[in-house]
């Protein structure tokens, strides 16, 4: 029988129940669940409105319920709905008419509404060290490798020397962007909507802001109909785990090119890559294919949300029980997802003769050898239009800017000197771009530095 079964002559039929039910994956929710109405019956009793009596069974009802579902002693199924009705129907079988007064002053409405923000409030605050974890390892991986010379890159087309430390500290100031995100996500998201009710609070004298205190939320909601209405948080964290997940996926998909034989500038351990059933050679970065790959799924969920609620009228619609799946599928993804990405980069080996011997080739210093006669006084433009003549000399016969002699360059300009060499030598290209945010040692020395205050502030 039904919870509401005295407005209806008849149950519901098994495939209304089938496709209404959210027990299934609301479940998981029973802690936040039990956790509000502990503080929901705390501050009834202390309101005058249900008896202190009834608030002492409540409390040690909720509590058994608790351990019992801990324990895997309680399971429910869909013809209790939701995890709601479930704990709120076991509790009255278990203590009788007090457990029929904890709904007092309350709706299913508000409560969803705190559940589902307290749960992800704590999710947000376990991603969040995962994300700094993350940032660690960068951090320390750019530190063995400050003085590892590798190409950087524009079109996937070799462009100019970098390092391995500069380019991991590219993805850890993304990361440093994620966790504040995520911060502001988290403080906006700090408000308790319980108070609510269905949509138009409530006629009984509650204290709204005493039952936020005990649960730990900075602020109430200020409007009942937005309280029980609003998603905005659900769809502003997927928004900013979305980003997230592109930056991971652009890291990954760097590592997946990195670790091909074309490149070989890493080597994942073995405990981080997958072998082929055929062939035998075969060593995959499939870790970092699944990260790029569930990018998809979270944007995708992401999708799903805000499609959802586009066109809801306040307050309450059903179609808002469509949040969940979405919201824990993110969870569980990016939370599987990133500590193993962590692990994959901590025990990733570094080649850098490799690196090194790429960023060799293809003329990456060709700037530089443009800018060594700029500093001679020639214009940029000239200096330019002359160097590009010579790398299509090189490229002609073979050679490259380190490897041509003197007397090829004093050919397309009087201005070359020995002295050219060491201006484009791989180490002076790298070593003089010092300027904040460069490659240079002391360069990414600064900005490690600057990442590593920043961790300290949240640790
Ligand atoms: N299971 C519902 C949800 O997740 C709970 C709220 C139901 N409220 C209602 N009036 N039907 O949204």
């Amino acid at each position: 029988m039904k919870l509401w079964s005295g407005r209806f002559d008849k149950n519901t039929d098994a495939l209304v129940d089938e496709l209404n039910a959210s027990i299934g994956f609301d479940f998981r929710l029973y802690k936040q669940d039990i956790e509000g109405s502990l503080a929901h019956s705390a501050m009834l009793a202390r309101q005058g409105i249900i008896s202190e009596e009834d608030r002492d069974k409540i409390h040690s009802g909720l509590r058994e319920i608790l351990a019992d579902i801990e324990a895997g002693r309680l399971t429910f199924g869909n013809d209790v709905e939701d995890v709601h009705m479930a704990v709120e129907g076991e509790l009255t079988r278990r203590i009788g008419d007090a457990g029929k007064r904890l709904h007092t002053a309350r709706s299913r409405n508000d409560q969803v509404a705190l559940d589902f923000r307290y749960y992800l409030m704590g999710e947000i605050r376990r991603i969040h060290r995962m994300e700094l974890d993350l940032i660690e390892t960068l951090i320390n991986i750019a530190k063995r490798n400050i003085d590892v010379i590798m190409p950087a890159y524009t079109h996937l087309q070799r462009a100019q020397p970098s390092t391995f430390a500069h380019y991991m500290m590219a993805y850890a100031n993304m990361l440093r962007r994620d966790v504040t995100r995520l911060e502001d996500c988290l403080e906006r998201m700090d408000e308790c909507p319980l108070g609510s009710g269905a949509l138009t609070a409530t006629t009984y004298p509650i204290d709204r802001r005493a039952v936020a205190d005990e649960l730990g939320f900075a602020r109430i909601t200020q409007n009942s109909l937005d309280g029980v209405s609003d998603r905005d948080y659900a769809v502003e964290f997927l928004g900013t785990i979305s980003l997230l997940m592109m930056h991971l996926s652009r890291l990954a998909e760097e590592i997946i090119l990195w670790c091909s034989w074309e490149f070989k500038f890493i080597e994942l351990d073995d405990a981080y890559s997958t072998g082929s059933s055929i062939m035998p050679q075969k060593k995959n970065p499939d870790i970092a294919e699944l990260v790029r790959g569930k990018t998809g799924r979270v944007y995708g969920d992401l999708m799903a949300l805000l499609t959802v609620m586009k066109a809801l009228p306040l307050a309450y619609n059903k179609d808002m029980q469509e949040d969940k799946e979405p919201v824990f599928d993110t969870v569980d993804t990016v939370e599987n997802c990133l500590p193993v990405f962590t692990a994959m980069l901590e025990t990733m080996r570094v080649i850098p003769e490799n690196m090194r011997a790429a960023a060799g080739k293809g003329f990456i210093n060709a700037t530089d050898c443009a800018d060594y006669l700029v500093k001679k006084g020639m214009p940029f433009r000239d200096a330019y239009t002359i160097v590009g003549r010579l790398v299509n000399h090189c490229i002609a016969e073979e050679k490259t800017l380190e490897t041509l002699e003197l007397s090829e360059y004093q050919k397309l300009s009087p201005i070359f000197d020995s002295d050219v060499y060491k201006a484009i030598s791989l180490d002076t290209c790298v070593s003089s771009r010092s300027v904040p945010g460069g490659p240079s040692h002391e360069s990414v020395m600064e900005q490690i530095r600057y990442m590593e205050d920043f961790l300290k502030d949240r640790k």
